[in-house]
């Protein structure tokens, strides 16, 4: 093990143990050091920290998030690694600690579904249980493939060794590519987390108004699971807005629809087509759904301006998740802050990617 030592911009001095070669964002963040980060997967930048003494080394040297490293001796701490000793500066205060804790562990991954020719379910099985908050990922390594992918969890239950998931299959992806060619075998993989703040609590006592895009419906999932669970739609009537392309690309209209009736309706779901008009057949097969055309963050800025038809304008406090595509997230963050001036400490947020 080596030592890293690590200071944030208020001067606060830490410092955790690394194995040679590990990523030091989760060697930091396992220690129960609240490292700044977001996708942990080197896409977004808020890793960022300095050298000051000891060599790094970059993982993915050209990572999208690399582009906010505007001198050689600043780096990504998600992609990178040491093999000695290191001293760190960090752009940021040092966060809260992961809350649950995080760890690595070793798992099993596979198919459990085939959703569309796109989508499939995958279980992740852990040797042992753990625990994780509704709406939290992990990151995801193996099959031969360089670098963690991190997905979203699709169900909730306080501890739980079988872990859900609801992947997208990118065609040009290294990941989702080599596991939906060979989606009919299990893989051993790697699991570190749990991670990410966009979680939700039942505890909070108030609506939620959830909005995804496409596979940003996963963490939407883990949140639904918990709020039935509680019974929290009785006191808090909430609602979900779930973006698709078409209905021929749709998938988990029969699990919503079930979600909507068990809520006795007092969960609303929107299904926005992006591409084509929902049919009046698939509107009359799935009743307990409103069904709109348009980006979802269109048909969320239209449910707004509805005023009290919708619902939204006049929902007391809701909490909002937004989930998906970055695209499609910061669209739908520029309806909620810049537009309706929702203050973002109300809003929890997972860019995939
Ligand atoms: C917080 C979060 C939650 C997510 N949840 C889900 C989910 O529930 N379901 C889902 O389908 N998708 C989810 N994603 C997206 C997912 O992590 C992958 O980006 C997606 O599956 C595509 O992976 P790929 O390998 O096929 O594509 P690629 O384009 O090959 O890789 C995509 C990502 O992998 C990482 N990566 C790529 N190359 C390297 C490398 N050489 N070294 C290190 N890292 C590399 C980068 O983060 C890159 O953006 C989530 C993303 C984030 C950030
Ligand atoms: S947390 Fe490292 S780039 Fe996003």
């Amino acid at each position: 093990m080596i030592t890293i030592d690590i200071s944030d911009k208020n001067g606060v001095l830490a410092s955790f143990p690394a194995a040679s070669g590990q990523r030091l964002l989760q060697a930091g963040l396992a220690a129960g050091l609240g490292l700044p980060h977001e996708c942990a997967t080197g896409t977004c930048g808020n890793c960022k920290a300095t050298v000051v003494s000891g060599e790094v080394r970059r993982l993915w040297p050209n990572a999208p998030g690399a582009k906010v490293c505007r001198n050689p001796a600043e780096t990504l701490l998600c992609q990178s690694a040491a093999d000695g000793p290191v001293a760190l500066t960090l752009r940021a205060a040092f966060t809260p600690p992961c809350d649950p804790p995080c760890a690595v562990m070793r798992g099993t991954l596979s198919r459990t579904r085939v959703l569309t020719p796109e989508i499939s379910s995958f279980t992740v099985t852990l040797d042992d249980p753990i625990a994780y908050k509704p709406g939290q990922f992990v990151l995801i390594s193996g099959l031969d493939v360089n670098g963690p992918r991190a997905y979203s969890m699709t169900e909730h239950q306080p501890q739980k060794s079988e872990l859900s998931f609801l992947i997208r299959k990118d065609p040009a992806g290294a990941f989702t590519g080599a596991l939906f060619n060979d989606s009919s075998t299990s893989h051993e993989v790697s699991v570190f987390g749990p991670l990410g703040r966009a979680t939700f609590s039942s505890d909070e006592d108030r609506p939620f108004i959830a909005i995804a895009g496409g596979s940003g419906i996963a963490g939407v999932l883990a949140i639904l699971d918990h709020a039935l669970a509680k019974d929290h739609f009785e006191k808090h009537p909430s609602h979900i807005f779930f973006g698709l392309r078409d209905a021929e690309s749709g998938y988990l209209l029969d699990e919503l629809s079930s979600a909507v009736v068990r809520s006795e309706r007092r969960l609303r779901v929107t299904v926005a087509f992006s591409n084509v008009p929902c049919s009046a057949e698939l509107a009359a097969r799935y009743p307990s759904l409103d069904f709109a055309g348009g980006f979802v963050h269109d048909v969320v800025r239209a449910s707004f301006d509805a005023g009290s038809s919708s619902g939204l304008a006049q929902m007391k406090s809701p909490l909002f998740f937004v989930a998906g595509p970055p695209i499609m997230v910061n669209a739908t963050l520029r309806v909620l802050v810049a537009e309706r001036r929702i203050s973002p400490t109300e809003i929890r947020y997972d860019r995939f990617g």
